[in-house]
């Protein structure tokens, strides 16, 4: 089923959220979703259902709040319990599509499923056949296609497709092939499946050797149609191919590839930025479409030939990728209006209620801060509309360091816990450690700190700081971030907004099980 049209499936929520340091809360996942919808992708994989209650009541809400020409996808495990749990969860969505999947390598159907080649057909006969009575729309993946005996991949995909799926997707679970090798395959599996007329194919590559992009690209040429990919390239341990990256050669080398896709590229940008502000990880400078250095030219022969011709060194322009430049200044005496502006350029279209708060921040921070770059607004966005109700809610903190024995660093914090307003102080080994002391043992809590980092938002000594830090506790951890021109109060934030993460993972139950077991 060949067409010129590429599909965008996008896994950001499922496969790129199941990541290390890419946890979102229900929040984010809502906000991210409706941005996903925004960028015009086709399917959006909303996340692992059966994994836990939090995970099915993310996919819920997101099927509930998606609109009509959207299809919102959920992961299965090839079993009839995870597949009910997905449909339950996805069924209120206008255009629902089941995911289901399983090993056919002989690596993982010997040691990861302990099943018999003839299991897993059979397997994927029954579980097909079930997800199809309740859809039209199914998925099928042969997880770790790539190292997969391609007669045993045909069979696989020939027993779905009889079974009801109506796409098949050939993974590179673990990042091993070559480009050449990958489009090889793909192309005989087409060639040699029975029904494969019948269905869509798809590809889903893992950036273990840096190939995942090549990789999706180089199997549209033998026919695949709908390509896998995450937002920043976010997933698995390298991660999965970059939307952006995947949606600009198809828009920038159409004359080579001769495919359609849906994807409002102007909205690239924004869905990069807001990714990376909901996840606390910077984009590199250096990374493709998206960096900072991306569409900056530096040496003296570029910049020439850029002001004769932009063309002699630009192969697409910042603003085709959503990267608007505004030479509105906001600071101390900007209006509700130039703020509006302002966010909009930014690619944040904020609702009344929302830019007045964000207003009153501005206002504030303009009182301590000469110069109010676009980051500081991206970070404000975040902490002040993007963050979820808090149980926990820091007041004010004051903390002093000290270079002798004589005086230890001290710490005096005032916070709400719980709606009711409590103060105390300490001492630590310095004024952070004070600080999550005093804080610790006003919710009454001891989490491990696994990781603190600091990173100056923009330039100069009045730059923002912004802390992430990691905590555990029970076996449950959590990343939270804070901002602020003093690092102390920084920190501060950052420790209690972990701490209400934590609050509300240990509310909704960890994932009870990783999609790698069978
Ligand atoms: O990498 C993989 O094989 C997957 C499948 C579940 C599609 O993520
Ligand atoms: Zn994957």
């Amino acid at each position: 089923m060949s067409s010129d049209r590429l599909i965008i499936f996008d896994t950001t929520l499922r496969d790129g959220e199941q990541s290390p340091g890419c946890t979102m809360n229900f929040q984010e996942k809502l906000r991210m979703a409706h941005q996903l919808e925004i960028l015009g992708v086709d399917v959006l994989e909303a996340g692992f259902p059966a994994s836990s209650q939090g995970d099915f009541e993310s996919v819920q809400a997101i099927a509930r709040q998606a609109g009509p020409d959207i299809q919102i996808c959920g992961l299965a495990r090839c079993m009839h319990s995870d597949i009910q749990r997905c449909w339950d969860a996805i069924k209120d969505a206008a255009k629902p599509r089941i995911h289901t999947f399983i090993s056919t390598s002989e690596l993982h159907m010997k040691y990861k499923l302990r099943k018999e080649p003839e299991q897993v057909i059979a397997m994927i006969n029954d579980c097909v056949s079930f997800a199809a009575s309740l859809t039209p729309n199914v998925e099928f993946s042969c997880e770790d296609a790539s190292r997969s005996d391609k007669d045993f991949l045909c069979r696989a995909c020939a027993t779905a497709i009889a079974a009801g799926a109506t796409t098949i997707n050939l993974p590179d679970t673990v990042g091993y092939a070559e480009p050449a090798e990958y489009a090889e395959l793909i192309g005989y599996v087409i060639r040699n499946t029975e029904g494969a007329e019948k269905a869509i194919f798809s590809v889903h590559c893992h950036d273990d050797l840096g190939l995942a992009v090549a990789n999706s690209l180089a199997a549209l040429s033998v026919g695949a149609r709908q390509i896998e990919v995450a937002l920043c390239g976010i997933g698995e341990r390298a991660g999965n191919a970059a939307l952006e990256e995947v949606a600009m050669n198809a828009m920038v080398r159409k004359d080579f590839f001769g495919l359609e896709s849906n994807i409002v590229t102007e909205q690239l940008y924004p869905s990069c930025r807001l990714l990376s502000m909901i996840i606390g990880k910077p984009i590199p400078n250096n990374k493709a479409i998206i960096g900072a250095n991306a569409f900056a030219h530096e040496s003296g022969i570029h910049q020439d030939g850029m002001i004769k011709n932009r063309q002699t060194y630009e192969i697409m322009t910042p603003a085709s990728v959503g990267r608007k430049e505004t030479n509105l200044v906001i600071g101390k005496h900007s209006g509700r209006n130039a703020v509006r502006v302002k966010f909009e350029a930014l690619g944040f279209k904020l609702s009344e209620e929302q830019l007045e708060t964000v207003f009153e921040a501005v206002k504030d921070l303009a009182d301590r801060k000469k110069v109010i770059y676009d980051e500081d607004l991206m970070a404000m966005v975040q902490e002040k509309i993007y963050r979820q109700p808090d149980i926990y809610r820091l007041r004010h903190v004051s903390s002093q360091s000290s270079d002798t024995g004589g005086v230890p660093p001290t710490a005096a914090v005032l916070m709400d816990v719980n709606g009711e307003e409590r103060s105390a102080a300490g001492f630590g080994v310095g004024p952070v450690d004070a600080i999550f002391n005093v804080i610790a043992d006003m919710v009454g809590r001891t989490p491990q700190l696994e990781q603190y980092a600091i990173n100056a938002i923009t330039g100069g000594t009045d730059a923002l700081g912004e802390v992430t830090v990691r905590i555990s506790e029970k076996g449950h951890s959590a990343i939270g971030r804070g901002a602020h021109p003093d690092i102390l109060v920084a920190s501060a934030k950052a420790y209690v907004n972990a701490l209400n993460r934590l609050v509300e993972i240990e509310r909704t139950g960890m994932r009870l099980h990783s999609q790698h077991e069978n």
